[in-house]
Formats: structure tokens, C-alpha cells, sequence
């Protein structure tokens, strides 16, 4: 899958590519769940059905929730992938009820999970921009803040997976002018 952009950082290339999250072959994809790690729509729902859905439910129900701002991790069953980390971004609302730190800390829950189970590589969808509604530009600035601060330690590759061009054009736009080319 070609990049859109692609900057490398203490080590770890991080890129935004246009894409299936559920196809990559990486470590850990990340998931945008729900506080009851119930399944859902959107890339929640493909994870779901890509992974084998009984066998996930099963494993997110023995979990059995996780709260906004926090993220969660399973085994990836069918996927390619070796784990789903499943993390919780808010729903927005009007911008002044935590959102921008409830979903800097899905990331950054997700990359603690990530390092703690010795992951490589690491995909994330636009959460909490699709059902959630979190503005799409300002949700980009804060996966790719957060991103750029969990570059290095064990951490190759770094994938901001978005499912429309139109989504990866803002995630690129906001990788490069946080990168500063
Ligand atoms: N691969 C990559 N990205 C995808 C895929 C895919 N296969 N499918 C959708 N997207 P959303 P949220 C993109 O709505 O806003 C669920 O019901 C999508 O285009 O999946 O965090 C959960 O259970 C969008 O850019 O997640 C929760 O209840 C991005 O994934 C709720 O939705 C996130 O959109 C979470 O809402």
C-alpha cells in the first residue's frame, strides 16, 4: 500500500496510507471501540467480522468494558495482525468536555499497550471521526501529536490508516506540518 507521506522519527517511520485496516500486516491494528467492547459499525464492525466475530466478542466480553480515553488489547484471531488493541475515543460534543484529551489518551493508551506486548508495528483507523463525529482536522493533529511523541523504543512503523483519500489527505497534511517539512 503507497503512503501518502512518511516521516521517520527516533527511529520509527510513521506514514498515512489509504486503506482496509483490517488487511495490514503489522503487530497490533487499533480499533475504534466502545465502552462496552461490544462491536459496532464503522471499522469496529470490520474488525469484528475480520477477525471472526464470535471468537472476538467472546474475548472482549471476558475483558468486559473499557472506559472512554483508555484502550484494552486481545489476540487478532483471523486477521493478519497478532493483536487489536481496542480503544475508546469520545464522542464529540461541543469541544469543551475533554474530547481533545480523552482522545489523546486512546493513543496513548494504545502505544503503552503496544509497547508493554513488545509491538513493532502498529496501525491506527481516524478514531472517533467517523460515528463519534470528532472534527476531522483537529482529531489529526492529535493522532499525529501523539504518534510522534511514542516514535521510538521498540517501534519500526507507525500507520495512520485511513479509509477515504479525502481522510489521508488531512492526516498527511497534519503529519507534515507537525513534522515541519
Ligand atoms: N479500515 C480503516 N478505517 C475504517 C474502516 C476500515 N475497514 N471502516 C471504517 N473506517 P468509526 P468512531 C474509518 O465510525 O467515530 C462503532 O459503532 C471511518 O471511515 O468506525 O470512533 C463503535 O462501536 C472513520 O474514518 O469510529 C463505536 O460505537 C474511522 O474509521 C463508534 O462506532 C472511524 O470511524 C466509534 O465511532
Amino acid at each position: 500500500m503507497t503512503a501518502l507521506t512518511s516521516i521517520e522519527r527516533a527511529g520509527t517511520v510513521i506514514s498515512v496510507i489509504v486503506g482496509d485496516i483490517t488487511t495490514l500486516e503489522v503487530d497490533a491494528i487499533v480499533n475504534a471501540a466502545n465502552q462496552g467492547l461490544a462491536g459496532g459499525g464503522g471499522v469496529d464492525g470490520a474488525i469484528h467480522r475480520a477477525a471472526g466475530a464470535q471468537k472476538l466478542q467472546a474475548a472482549c466480553r471476558a475483558i468486559g468494558g473499557c472506559p472512554t480515553g483508555e484502550a484494552r488489547i486481545t489476540d487478532g484471531f483471523d486477521l493478519p495482525a497478532r493483536f487489536i488493541i481496542h480503544a475508546v475515543g469520545p464522542r464529540w460534543r461541543d469541544g469543551t468536555k475533554g474530547e481533545d484529551d480523552l482522545l489523546a489518551g486512546a493513543y496513548r493508551h494504545s502505544f503503552t499497550l503496544a509497547a508493554d506486548n513488545q509491538v513493532a508495528s502498529i496501525a491506527f483507523p481516524a478514531i472517533s471521526t467517523g460515528i463519534y463525529g470528532f472534527p476531522k482536522d483537529r482529531a489529526a493533529a492529535i493522532a499525529v501529536r501523539e504518534a510522534l511523541n511514542a516514535a521510538g523504543g521498540d517501534l519500526v512503523e507507525i500507520v495512520l490508516c485511513c479509509f477515504s483519500e479525502s481522510d489521508a489527505a488531512i492526516y498527511a497534511t497534519a503529519l507534515d506540518d507537525a513534522a515541519g517539512t
